[in-house]
């Protein structure tokens, strides 16, 4: 497994490549992560996982100091997941001196976490066309997990005509259901305890979607209700929108996002289902 830090390692190392599929990440490696590599493995002749944290998607208040970092934990995991290159540059490589461009990419960008995290989607759509031309990827794999990043990041390609194929996987989540994060490190056991109510919250709603309901207020009621119920959970936003353009929806036709952030104690944690048509989320192996 090589392991590059420079731009221009990783474009000397480029040719050697062929069909390249490249997982982004922040590193703190978990089985969600493990997936995208198992899924670009099985899809590309070779692959790349970056390990990068972003600072420009940070906002002032958020966690970006005490985000979880383990560079060896994470080139061990790789190595054993079969990786052929991993990308691990310094802030100044990405960001030198002088460094002033963004991508803002507008509609689908300002809602949920845009709305809550301002500047956020910048801060990830800049990092990830950087990293797709640095590291120039036939594939690139995102996590449903992060549903309105995925979306972002196919608006952006689409419109900047990036030549990069995007390819959602689905969420991994822990036998309780709760979705696999890096930031669930920051969970006390109390805290760990009760945090599978997000989806117990979001699969009462699938359910009763399921069962006929197309009202998507009453669909969030539902969501909102069984968070209410579990003490120590302050909702940020629940949400029923379109997949596509993440409008609110007054009623959900065929298919519906149904997605929230929380904050348990200090941690913010975000989760969601698809309504209808969706492929099932796994479970980790080994948790
Ligand atoms: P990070 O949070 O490290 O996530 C890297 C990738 O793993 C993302 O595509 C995310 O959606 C996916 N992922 C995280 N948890 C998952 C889970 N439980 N199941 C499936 N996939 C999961 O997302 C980022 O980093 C950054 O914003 C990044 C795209 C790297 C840009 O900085």
């Amino acid at each position: 497994m090589r392991v590059l830090t420079t731009i221009d390692e990783v474009r000397a190392a480029r040719g050697a490549f062929p069909g390249l599929g490249l997982v982004p990440t922040m590193g703190f490696l978990h089985e969600g992560h493990l997936s995208l590599v198992s899924r670009a493995k099985a899809e590309c002749g070779a692959v790349a996982v970056s390990i990068f944290v972003n600072p420009t998607q940070f906002g002032p208040n958020e966690d970006l100091a005490r985000y979880p970092r383990d560079l060896p934990r994470d080139l061990a995991f790789l190595q054993a997941g079969g990786v052929d290159a991993v990308f691990t540059p310094s802030p100044s490589e990405i960001y030198p001196a002088g460094f002033a461009t963004r991508i803002e990419v507008g509609a689908v960008a300002e809602p949920l976490e845009g709305a809550s995290r301002p500047g956020h989607f910048a801060g990830v759509a800049t990092v990830v066309a950087k990293l797709f031309n640095i590291v120039q990827p036939t594939r690139a794999y995102f996590g449903q997990k992060d549903a309105q990043q995925c979306v972002v990041i196919r608006r952006m390609t689409r419109d900047l005509d990036l030549p990069v194929e995007i390819v959602v996987a689905p969420t991994v989540r822990e036998a309780d259901g709760l979705a696999l994060s890096s930031r669930n490190a920051y969970l006390e056991p109390a805290q760990r305890a009760v945090a599978p109510v997000l989806f117990r919250a979001l699969s009462d709603a699938r359910l009763r979607f399921e069962a006929g309901e197309r009202n998507a207020e009453a669909l969030r009621a539902i969501i909102r209700e069984v968070i209410a119920r579990e003490p120590g959970v302050d909702i940020d936003y629940v949400s029923v929108a379109d997949p596509e353009t993440l409008r609110e929806l007054d009623s959900v036709g065929t298919v519906g996002l149904a997605s929230l952030a929380a904050r348990i104690g200090k941690t913010r944690l975000i989760d969601n289902v698809l309504l209808g048509g969706a492929a099932p989320d796994v479970r980790a192996a080994t948790t």
